[in-house]
């Protein structure tokens, strides 16, 4: 089975959430398995530095060719996985973050970035391809990749099957009705049960219309985006074609996220020897400037700051956090007024609050092993990685019940297998309520200790979704 793996984004060089993170991991994992796996992702700048010795293997083209020529160059990963990387210096060598410009908004000319992408995927499971390496499948991720599935569907003879994985519902890829003719879509494309959403062109839209299969990384978020409250526009079209829908749990990345050897960390600990942990606390307080102590719990967040993660029901509590008591550090990069919100909670309380804005992957892996507990509110949540990461590192996680967090997360409560503490309604006092719970386990010690070991010696790896995805796949095959 040859299989193509399109991905915006590949942890640790191009990386701006856990969609990275799963494209870094999850194609090792279905390699494991003996799929003949190959990755296609933009040539941004990181990645051309990284890869020097990348050759250039094939120069895509399109007969009526309105979008751009570009060359395709391959690599190969340490891991021994085959990147083609899509060079087209002046869509995609830019530094920085990949969808946005210096001044914090979209690129301009995403439509065509993430179209040409989509394109050339297309093209390398279409006949019209010249390589010697031909896929039979394609997998998606997102509206960046969504317009494959539609070019698929529209080329001649034999070409793959696809899937595409919807890692968040909330980014569509929404672009006006103008846009269209330079995309090379035939113009009957532009139909409702096309690529036209409510008079604009959706990416995702086409993507869920045309893939042979759709699926999203939990069960609960595959069951929550099919109603109207939660379905962000798309619940009719999720519905009607329920039957390729399915939920397949993320994992995590069990080598980068491991505490016994991860190198970001000034001490290693276990399940069995927890005792590295205690002295990680304490030099994250230092490193951060809060004052060395353990006799408080110290509560961490590491998110992007939006909407989604809940993060305004926390400063809503402000100082009655700090009066739990407990410690608080944040990283986090997003909305100004969340920036400036625990800025100030940071100011009004040195030594007991502190505040990082910025992305900053070592100081993530340093709090997840240095804080006791770790908070993710969310108002929505796909799946979400970093209450797993937190869970692998002995920082039971409190999270409110949706999507990926309430299919990982297990409450307290539940004396067998509780790993962390779950809350329903999205307002501050339920967010309280169960950080009151959290910090009065956390003064006792046996039921701590149990907790984490829950949570650390559970199978967070990426085996079963990668079992799971090339069942899917088999299954598309034989269709
Ligand atoms: P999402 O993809 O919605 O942002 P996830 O929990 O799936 O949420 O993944 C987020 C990933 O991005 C995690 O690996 C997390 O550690 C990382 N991350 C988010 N914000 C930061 C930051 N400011 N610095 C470092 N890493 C971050
Ligand atoms: C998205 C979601 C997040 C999920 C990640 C990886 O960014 O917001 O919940 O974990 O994709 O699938």
């Amino acid at each position: 089975m040859n299989l193509l793996f399109v991905t915006p984004e590949l942890a640790p060089w191009v990386k701006t959430g856990g969609l990275g993170d799963v494209a870094g991991a999850l194609p090792g994992a279905i390699k494991a398995l003996g799929v003949d796996i190959r990755v296609l992702l933009p040539a941004y700048p990181e990645l051309l530095r990284k890869f020097p010795e990348a050759k250039e293997v094939a120069l895509p083209s399109w007969p009526d060719g309105l979008l751009p020529l570009p060359s395709l160059k391959l690599a190969t990963t340490a891991d021994g996985i085959p990147l083609y990387l899509l060079d087209y210096a002046s869509y995609y060598d830019r530094e920085g973050n990949p969808y946005l410009g210096p001044d914090g908004e979209d690129w301009t000319d995403n439509h065509l970035r993430f179209a040409l992408l989509s394109r050339v995927a297309a093209w390398l499971g279409s006949t019209s391809n010249t390589l010697d390496w031909q896929a039979d499948i394609v997998h998606c991720n997102d509206w960046q990749t969504g317009l494959t599935p539609a070019y698929l569907n529209y080329l001649p003879g034999s070409r793959a099957k696809s899937l595409i994985t919807v890692h968040n519902l909330a980014f569509q890829g929404l672009f006006e009705h103008i846009v269209m003719p330079r995309l090379d879509l035939p113009e009957s494309a532009w139909q409702i049960n096309g690529v036209e959403y409510h008079g604009k062109l959706s990416f995702l839209k086409a993507g869920l219309q045309f893939a042979d299969a759709i699926t999203t990384v939990s069960p609960s978020y595959a069951r929550e985006i099919q109603t109207d409250e939660e379905g962000m526009g798309l619940a009719g079209l999720l519905r009607l074609h329920s039957d390729k829908l399915t939920g397949v749990l993320n994992g995590i990345d069990t080598t980068t996220w491991d505490p016994a050897a991860d190198p970001h960390l000034p001490f290693h600990y276990s399940a069995r020897n927890l005792d590295g942990k205690a002295a990680n606390k304490a030099d994250l307080q230092r490193q951060l400037g809060l004052a060395v102590r353990q006799d408080i719990p110290l509560l961490a967040v590491v998110s992007r700051l939006t909407e989604q993660k809940g993060l305004d029901l926390l400063l809503e509590l402000g100082a009655k956090l700090m009066q739990l008591p407990a410690q608080l550090a944040i990283l986090g990069t997003g909305s100004a007024a969340l920036e400036q919100g625990f800025s100030a909670l940071a100011q009004a309380f040195p030594g007991q609050c502190a505040v990082k804005i910025g992305f900053d992957e070592a100081l993530a892996h340093r709090i997840e092993a240095g804080a006791d507990v770790f908070l993710m509110p969310s108002r929505f949540e796909p799946c979400g990685l970093n209450q797993m990461y937190s869970l692998r590192y002995g920082t039971p996680p409190v999270v409110r019940a949706t999507g990926g967090l309430a299919d990982t997360v297990v409450d307290a409560a539940d004396k067998k297998l509780g790993n962390g503490f779950v809350f329903g309604p999205a307002t501050a006092a339920a967010l309280l309520e169960a950080l009151q719970r959290a910090t009065q386990a956390w003064q006792q010690p046996k039921t701590w200790r149990r907790l984490q070991k829950q949570g650390m010696t559970q199978d967070w790896s990426w085996d079963n979704a990668a079992r799971r995805y090339v069942e899917l796949y088999r299954s598309l095959l034989s269709k």
